[in-house]
């Protein structure tokens, strides 16, 4: 999202002041151009030379100083596809909500039709006054992108909310909400199953699969980007996702009642999970010892098909998109399974690659769509995969 992009910093007088840095140095990482603004009070906390040294800028900080032919602020505001206020006080808040623009960094904020990220930190009972609360929901309403405090350990010694986020989660955040103002899955719901379901044989062991979770956690960041409710039906507990409701699931059977449950309200249900087909027969009450003939001998029995089930109860509007993880003939067997699943789309991935299918970064696929010809995206890695399988879903209907 930020690659490419010119990306102003506007550093406030918070104690999270420090944080600014981390951002600055994330930023860079990602491909942006950086540059940084800071008020006097920020400079109270961190010097403009730690900031200009990582952003290999001279930091703006006053509006009169060392220019003369050009107007500083406003040839800084046109420059900025975004602006980020990081670390925000109850003052530059205030500012912004109002129009006052007294100082550098004010006044290239109101001079800006960039794209705008505020990250509000400071004392819970300051944060709740009702007029910073105010003047928060005026700048939502003015379009910029609140990112919420979080409950922590404040500077005064005790914990609550106030807690400026930390600067990694507060661009994976600006990244979806900002990617999501333009999505075309706005007010869609997308169920999305990840991870290998695991089926127990007695109280310490279960039998399960490969499967990472990966792809399914990379075609959820993928639907809320686009604007998506997304829940995420998953054996495997990963990274939280911004606007990603995770829901935790073991077995098959619980994982077939969780999607199937959430599936009644939803558009869109992707099925990405490594789903056993089969469980023990029988759940042994204790750990199963040693046989005396040193083997053990388990009975399997089949388990409900998630994907066929809902394929078969799907109404109209509802779209279902299901995996094949095969071996060898790949586009075969993926579209005898469009077929019996009734898939209105089928993803195929060569799993016999260890560089690619389960548990790596990367994946190649094939999308086959009954009587379209198979589409093959060449190997890169599961997000930008699973960006290019929810854009192709959106074109289905
Ligand atoms: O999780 P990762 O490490 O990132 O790996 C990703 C992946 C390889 C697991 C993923 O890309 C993938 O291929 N998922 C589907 C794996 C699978 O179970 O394939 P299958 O061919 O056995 O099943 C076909 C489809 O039916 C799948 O959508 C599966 O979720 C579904 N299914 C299968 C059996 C069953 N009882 N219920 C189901 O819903």
């Amino acid at each position: 999202m930020f690659k490419g992009k010119n990306v102003l910093v506007m550093v406030t007088g918070s104690i999270a002041a420090y944080k600014a840095t981390t951002l600055v140095r994330l930023l860079i990482k990602s491909g942006a151009q950086v540059r940084v603004g800071m008020t006097t009070s920020a400079q109270e906390f961190i010097t403009s030379k730690t900031l200009s040294i990582l952003s290999g800028q001279d930091v703006l900080t006053d509006l009169f100083i060392g220019h003369t032919s050009q107007v500083i602020h406003i040839e800084w505001a046109r420059w900025a596809d975004v602006i980020f206020v990081v670390p925000a006080t109850a003052n530059i808040i205030g500012k912004i909500a109002n129009g006052i623009a007294d100082d550098a960094v004010s006044a290239t904020i109101i001079a800006s039709s960039a794209d705008k990220v505020i990250a509000p930190a400071m004392n819970d009972v300051m944060f709740h006054n009702p007029a910073v609360e105010r003047n928060l929901e005026i700048l939502k309403q003015d379009g910029w992108l609140v990112v919420e405090p979080v409950v922590g350990y404040l500077a005064e010694g005790y914990e609550a909310s106030g807690r400026l986020p930390e600067p990694i989660d507060i661009l994976q955040q600006a990244d979806i909400r900002l990617r999501a103002k333009k999505g075309q899955l706005i007010g869609k719901k997308v169920v999305i199953t990840a991870g290998g379901t695991k089926e127990a044989l007695d109280p310490v062991r279960y039998l399960t699969n490969r499967s990472s979770g990966k792809m399914g956690y990379a075609l959820a960041r993928a639907a809320v980007e686009k604007g998506a409710e997304v829940k995420l039906v998953t054996t495997i507990d990963r990274e939280n996702i911004f606007g990603v409701e995770k829901i935790i699931v073991s077995s098959t059977q619980e994982m077939f009642d969780v999607a199937t449950h959430e599936f009644t309200d939803a558009d869109i249900f992707i099925g990405a999970a490594a789903v056993s087909d089969f469980k023990p027969a029988k759940l042994a009450e204790h750990k199963i010892k040693k046989q005396a003939d040193g083997g053990l001998q388990l009975t399997l029995v089949q388990n409900p098909d998630i994907l066929k089930t809902i394929g078969f109860s799907k109404k109209d509007h509802q779209i279902v998109v299901g995996f094949a993880a095969e071996t060898k003939e790949v586009i075969a067997y993926g579209t005898d399974k469009l077929v019996k699943k009734h898939a209105d789309m089928l993803i195929t991935n060569d799993v016999s690659n260890s560089d690619t299918g389960f548990s790596s970064d990367d994946n190649a696929v094939t999308i086959l769509v009954p009587d379209q010809l198979p589409e093959a995206l060449p190997k890169t890695t599961k997000i930008e995969i699973a960006r290019a399988i929810i854009t192709r879903i959106i074109t289905l209907k």
